[in-house]
This record gives C-alpha cells, sequence and structure tokens, in this order.
C-alpha cells in the first residue's frame, strides 16, 4: 500500500511551472515555485512543520503543550495544521491588517487568535510580536515559534526548497526571486543555491512602507521608510534576524496596485490563483527585465494561494476602494440600464 502517514508528509516537492503570457516581453525562462500545492495552501507549511518537530525533539515543546507565533497568517496556518495533527493548542498574534479570511482560516484550523494594532512599533508591549513573546512567557509549557529569529525558519529552505529547485531545473538556475518578509524562505533558498553556484542572482521584492531595500543598500535603518501598506507578507518595518542580507543582491520595491494587478493576471493568463506577494514577484521581475538574458533561468517563488485573498485583490470593490480599478459598480450599471429604459 502506499500512504502517507499523515498531513504533515504531503508538505514540500511542490511544481515547478514555467509562466508563458504574463511574462511576455521578458528574455528569459521563468519557472514558478507554487507553493500553493502545499497542504495548508503556503509555503509556510514547511516551516511550520519542521520547527514543531524540532521543538518536540528538543523538549521545547511537549504532550499537551501550546504553540505561540506572531503571524500575518501563513505561518500560523502552518502551526495550526501541526498542532491539529500532533494535539497541541495554538495561538496565533496576527496584525489587524490580515485579511479577514486568514484569521477566518486560522479559527477554523483550530487556532485561538488575538489581533493586536499594526500601527505600533515591534517593541511596543501591543504589537503582535510582544503579545506572543507575553502569552509564551504567561502560560506554562508553551512554546513561542518566532520565525523572525528562528534559525530553523531559513534552515527549513536551505535543506528542502533550496535542493528541490537546483534538482528540477538541473542546476541551470541563474536567477531567483521572491517577496521578502522575515526572509527566511529566500536566504535559506539562496544559501544552498549560492553555495551550489554563487554567481546565482538573488532578487527579493519589497513593498513601498518597508525599510528593507534601504537597509539592503545603505546600512541605514530610516524610520521615514516606514508607512501604512496593503501587501501582506512582503516587507518589514524591522530587520528580522532570519534575513541575512548577505545574500541578497538586489531588492525592488513594487506597489500595492502593481502587485494586486498581476496577482489578477497570475489568475487570467496563467490559470493560477495565488495571492498578492506572488503578484510582486513578477511583477517586480518585470521592472527588472532589462537585467536578463535568453539563457537565463529565473525561478519565481509563489508564496501562497489566492483564497486568503478574496476579500481583497480578488474583491472588485476592495479594488475599487484602493482605486487598484476604475471598473463600473453594479450600482453603476443597474442606474445607467434604469436611465437608458426610462
Ligand atoms: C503571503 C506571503 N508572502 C511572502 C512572505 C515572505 O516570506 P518570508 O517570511 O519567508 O520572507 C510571507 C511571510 O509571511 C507571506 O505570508
Amino acid at each position: 500500500m502506499k500512504y502517507l502517514n499523515s498531513v504533515l508528509e504531503a508538505i514540500g516537492n511542490t511544481p515547478l511551472i514555467r509562466l508563458n503570457r504574463v511574462t511576455s516581453g521578458i528574455p528569459a525562462l521563468v519557472l514558478a515555485k507554487v507553493e500553493t500545492f502545499n497542504p495548508g495552501l503556503s509555503i509556510k507549511d514547511r516551516i511550520a512543520a519542521n520547527i514543531v518537530e524540532a521543538a518536540e525533539k528538543s523538549g521545547k515543546l511537549r504532550k499537551g503543550g501550546t504553540i505561540v507565533e506572531c503571524t500575518s497568517g501563513n505561518t500560523g496556518i502552518g502551526l495550526a495544521m501541526a498542532a491539529a495533527v500532533k494535539g497541541y493548542k495554538i495561538i496565533c498574534t496576527v496584525n489587524d491588517k490580515q485579511s479577514k479570511e486568514k484569521i477566518q482560516m486560522l479559527r477554523s484550523w483550530g487556532a485561538e487568535v488575538i489581533i493586536c494594532p499594526s500601527k505600533v512599533r515591534p517593541e511596543d508591549p501591543q504589537s503582535n510580536y510582544s503579545v506572543a513573546e507575553r502569552i509564551s512567557q504567561e502560560i506554562p509549557n508553551a512554546y513561542w515559534v518566532n520565525q523572525y529569529d528562528n534559525p530553523l525558519n531559513p534552515s527549513t529552505h536551505y535543506d528542502n526548497t533550496g535542493p528541490e529547485i537546483w534538482e528540477a531545473t538541473d542546476g541551470k538556475i541563474t536567477h531567483l526571486i521572491a517577496p521578502a518578509g522575515t526572509g527566511g524562505s529566500l536566504c535559506g533558498i539562496a544559501k544552498f543555491l549560492k553555495e551550489k553556484n554563487p554567481k546565482i542572482q538573488v532578487w527579493g521584492t519589497d513593498a513601498y512602507g518597508s525599510v528593507l531595500k534601504k537597509y539592503h543598500e545603505t546600512g541605514e535603518f530610516d524610520e521615514k521608510e516606514i508607512y501604512d501598506y496593503s501587501m501582506e507578507g512582503v516587507g518589514r518595518e524591522f530587520i528580522p534576524n532570519s534575513m541575512d542580507m548577505s545574500l541578497i543582491d538586489h531588492f525592488e520595491k513594487v506597489t500595492d496596485k502593481d502587485a494586486a494587478l498581476m496577482g489578477r493576471r497570475l489568475v487570467l493568463e496563467e490559470g493560477l490563483w495565488v495571492g498578492h506577494s506572488s503578484g510582486s514577484a513578477v511583477a517586480g521581475l518585470l521592472q527588472m527585465k532589462n537585467r536578463l538574458k535568453p539563457t537565463d533561468v529565473v525561478v519565481v517563488i509563489f508564496h501562497d494561494h489566492g483564497s486568503r485573498y478574496i476579500g481583497k485583490i480578488y474583491n472588485d470593490d476592495w479594488m475599487r476602494m484602493k482605486g487598484f480599478i476604475d471598473d463600473e459598480t453594479d450600482e453603476d450599471r443597474i442606474e445607467k440600464a434604469i436611465l437608458a429604459s426610462s
């Protein structure tokens, strides 16, 4: 018989799929590592399962224990999946800009969700980082995953995602591009690939409103770079320890609008229903297309699934409210039809 012992064994070995239409004008082969094929629909399943198993082995997580994490949603969903399989409790602290879908999804996986203000600095006691740290100290037998500082975040991708990409491209990959938040996915994959071939170029996408690009280019942590934006998971208002800046060759900033419109194009032109940050990766690549040549092989990472953004980038009202599209609303159409018939 051929079967898996639990859903956790279905994590990883995601497909590499060629992008054919959205990449017109890019003189290179562009392949997407589509992480939505993971059972929790995101790349974060990989680190979640690995971190929980390591915490069990080291005795940090024991029977009847509680997993605690500050998350923009996807890591929490991966952890909740592992918690369900292994019988742990889970508490997630999210900030108030995360999509309602992700919060409802976390609850449906059995997580207790604490919503924290997004407009406070990470060190503020109200931030989702501080609240996670505090409750992990208050609750007995609790384990705080802390993906921003946990070396198992990048090392999971060094051990798995990087080798998968190297093997699937037969070592021909020349460029890697991915949205960066904690930096764990991009830097873990990059470390493995650069050890294989130091010439591979590693590009991260960053958000307008995040400090990453400026810090990478100048070494200056500039608070003036921090302001509100809507992309989830991309960019940061501090420099996480899991982000090894020395592995990244370039950060490309992408607007919320360009990333959202590209997310929609990925569905309509490639049949891939992926999230806002995946749109940022392809929009960023298009902005960089002059640096590519026909023999290049680019791998772009698609972190999560479009179902998480049904109330945002896949919702015309939200897109219109943000000024990302200016189509007629159904109300406009009804009004026009009434006028025409009167
Ligand atoms: C949707 C999405 N895209 C991109 C990222 C960034 O990935 P990483 O934290 O590995 O840099 C995240 C992280 O939470 C995410 O949830």
